[in-house]
């Protein structure tokens, strides 16, 4: 979602939903449909593969597992999927476009399952890819790895903000500033937002049964994105790579709940390095 689709009044107020057991529930059914969705697209991903038939696929998952393609008419979006090649950092709308050797890609996909949404997106490599874009996607997802590791109840969002960009500006590259994670349940996106940037021990404090996506997309270049003239896609501005990795979760008595874990363990891509 974007930075600043919710208000301060919405992000201070503190109102931010604590879910049940039984909610809990319902997003492992939604999760769980989301990732296998992802699953089902992989040996697809290849090059020559035209973006629009990749969205075909996942819809006709969807509806045919009973479940409601989240993205189809949100706000005006006319898609399934957001499919987001190479230096679109989020929202590439699926089309006429050809995947090539060479590009990487994430998929980000949203399933409705008994109400609740199941929201996760992962890189997919077509063919073999340059090295730099290898390492990108390594950092992407070591970046969602440990902003995740700070989720826990007592810690704050800020915290997951901060361990994300500590470790990718590390790693000389850059977090985008203009796309967060959000939170989520029956609503698509709510508060809080989780930004992937800023400063340990400020935001909004975690508690159990908080639902949220962690989402961070990642520059090779800096971090200025701009916005097409389709209104979606988001591209950086220096042309450079980028890269993003989704998965929604429900903070715990311990720590974190994962929903979005495919049952095969797939999640992160075995990209292959030219
Ligand atoms: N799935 C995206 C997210 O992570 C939202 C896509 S909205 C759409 O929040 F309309 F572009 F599909
Ligand atoms: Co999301
Ligand atoms: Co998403």
């Amino acid at each position: 979602m974007s930075a600043t689709d919710l208000t301060d009044a919405d992000y201070r107020s503190g109102r931010i939903k604590l879910h049940t057991p039984e909610d809990f529930e319902g997003m492992r059914a939604a999760g769980r449909l989301g990732a296998e969705c992802l699953d089902m697209l992989t040996p697809y991903v290849v090059p020559g593969v035209v973006t629009d038939d990749l969205d075909r696929l996942a819809r006709e998952f969807i509806l045919d597992h009973g479940a409601i393609p989240a993205c189809l008419g949100y706000r005006g979006y006319t898609k399934t999927v957001c499919i987001s090649p190479n230096h679109i950092v989020c929202h590439g709308i699926p089309g006429e476009r050809v995947l090539r050797e060479g590009d990487i890609a994430n998929i980000d996909v949203t399933v409705i399952v008994g109400g609740f949404h199941g929201d996760t997106s992962r890189m997919y490599g077509v063919g073999p890819v340059a090295p730099r874009a290898k390492r990108l996607v390594d950092v992407t997802y070591e970046a969602f790895e440990r902003g995740l590791a700070a989720v826990k109840p007592g810690a704050r969002t800020g915290d997951i903000g901060h361990a994300i960009q500590s470790y990718v500006e590390s790693m000389r590259c850059s977090v985008v500033r203009d796309f967060c994670g959000h939170g989520l349940g029956r609503v698509f996106h709510d508060a809080p937002n989780i930004l992937h940037f800023g400063h340990a021990g400020t935001g909004e404090v975690l508690r159990p049964g908080m639902f949220f996506t962690i989402e961070p997309m990642v520059n090779l270049g800096k971090h200025p994105v701009k916005l097409l003239a389709d209104g979606w896609t988001a591209v950086t501005r220096d042309k450079s790579l980028s890269a993003q990795c989704e998965h929604s979760v429900g903070v715990t008595e311990t720590g974190a709940e994962v929903f979005t874990i495919s049952p095969t363990g797939q999640f992160k891509p075995p990209i292959v390095s030219a």
